[in-house]
């Protein structure tokens, strides 16, 4: 079992990550909540899976609960979906000494999540990651949101949850595109500050050789999380870093209307676009892209996607993290050591091409 406490004065809280934590779910939400009501939040594929067994934890420890689960993938992170969520919550009659659970991955946490922060001006909630980039990555330090045709997490909020209860025997039922997909995001934690889980990464010869590490994994991966997260809550300065890769990745995403690519898969092909030019630029130590594209192509994930600079840049221009005429963008040094640097929007294509 690892405990990681994530300190953020009155809000901070526990990400637990035990392998069968899940067995007795129940008594451990029991003892953080003295709520009536709960609502998972959840998909319909995570729900047919796990959704009645935690239903039925909660209620031998006397919650009320109800099932709300969205239809599954990116599609669903939008507002009338939340519409529907909002709409389930008021029916439940739920109240804000209720608690919200989310279940799944990185949509219904993220959406759910976000109806947390806003129903009746916020319900407590609790997240249960169920992908590996749920894990390690969405489930952890409070962003929540969904998406608007414009772009991605446009209308969102930081609220942080009470806990977070991440399983990784959960993992077992995931389809492999998806144990790769959150990969890219340790991968992406390992590039800018982690050369040591980068090597680790690197040496696995099989996904059951990772599973059997993947505790350690997740924990070292919210171990960094959690200390930048710490250090700068609202995304101003040193939380940026976990972009890197995100900005051509969300344009990647987008340009295939989130059909083609999952997220990790975007996030991989924009580590390693960008990286090829700042090591051209003389930004980046020569070879660590190399090593990038070797590392993403090792579990399958793709590394280019057939864009012409000109359409990334055109989806960037909507991007939200653009302030004025500049964008910050993550560049590495080398493996295990990035930066933050603000370029005029205008030299984009030079990082891009
Ligand atoms: N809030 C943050 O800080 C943050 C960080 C990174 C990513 N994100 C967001 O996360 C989202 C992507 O997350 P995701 O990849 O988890 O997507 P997802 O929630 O769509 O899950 C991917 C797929 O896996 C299925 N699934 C989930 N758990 C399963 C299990 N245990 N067994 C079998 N199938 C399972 C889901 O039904 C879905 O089809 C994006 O919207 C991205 O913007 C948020
Ligand atoms: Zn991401």
């Amino acid at each position: 079992m690892q405990k990681i406490i994530v300190e953020l004065g009155a809000y901070s809280y526990n990400i637990i990550i035990d392998k069968g934590l899940w067995l007795n779910i129940g008594a451990k939400i029991r003892r953080i909540s003295s709520a009536e009501k709960v609502a998972i939040i959840t998909d319909d594929t995570v729900d047919s899976l796990y959704g009645e067994y935690l239903a039925q934890q909660l209620r031998l420890e006397n919650f009320t609960v109800t099932r709300i689960a969205i239809e599954h993938g990116e599609q669903s992170k939008n507002l009338q979906v939340l519409s529907n969520v909002y709409a389930d919550l008021a029916a439940f009659g739920i109240t804000r000494s209720d608690l919200i659970i989310t279940l799944g991955g990185g949509v219904p946490g993220d959406l759910g999540g976000f109806a947390a922060a806003t129903f009746l001006r916020g319900i407590d909630f609790i997240q249960i990651p169920t992908t590996l980039l749920a894990q390690l990555d969405s489930s952890v330090g409070g962003k929540v949101a969904v998406d608007l045709p414009a772009g991605k997490n446009l209308v969102g909020s930081f609220y942080q949850p009470k806990a977070v209860f991440i399983d990784p025997t959960l993992l077992e039922s995931l389809p492999q595109r998806y144990l790769h997909d959150g990969l890219a995001e340790a991968i992406k934690y390992a590039a800018f500050g982690d050369e040591e889980l980068f090597a680790k990464l690197e040496a696995f010869s099989s996904d059951a050789e990772l599973l059997a590490n993947i505790e350690g994994i997740i924990s070292t991966c919210c171990r960094i999380k959690a200390r930048i997260v710490q250090k700068d809550e609202r995304d101003t300065g040193e939380r940026m870093l976990l972009n890197f890769g995100h900005t051509i990745g969300h344009a990647v995403e987008k340009c295939y209307n989130y059909e083609k690519y999952t997220h990790g898969e975007g996030v991989g092909i924009g580590m390693v676009r960008l990286t090829e030019q700042t090591e051209k630029l003389g930004i980046t130590a020569i070879g660590t892209s190399e090593r990038l594209r070797k590392i993403l192509t090792q579990y399958t994930l793709p590394t280019d996607a057939q864009l012409n600079s000109g359409q990334i840049i055109d989806v960037i221009t909507m991007d939200k993290k653009k302030s004025g005429n500049a964008i910050t963008l993550v560049v590495l040094d080398k493996i295990g050591s990035g930066r933050l640097i603000k370029i005029p929007f205008t030299d984009l294509a030079k990082y891009i091409f």
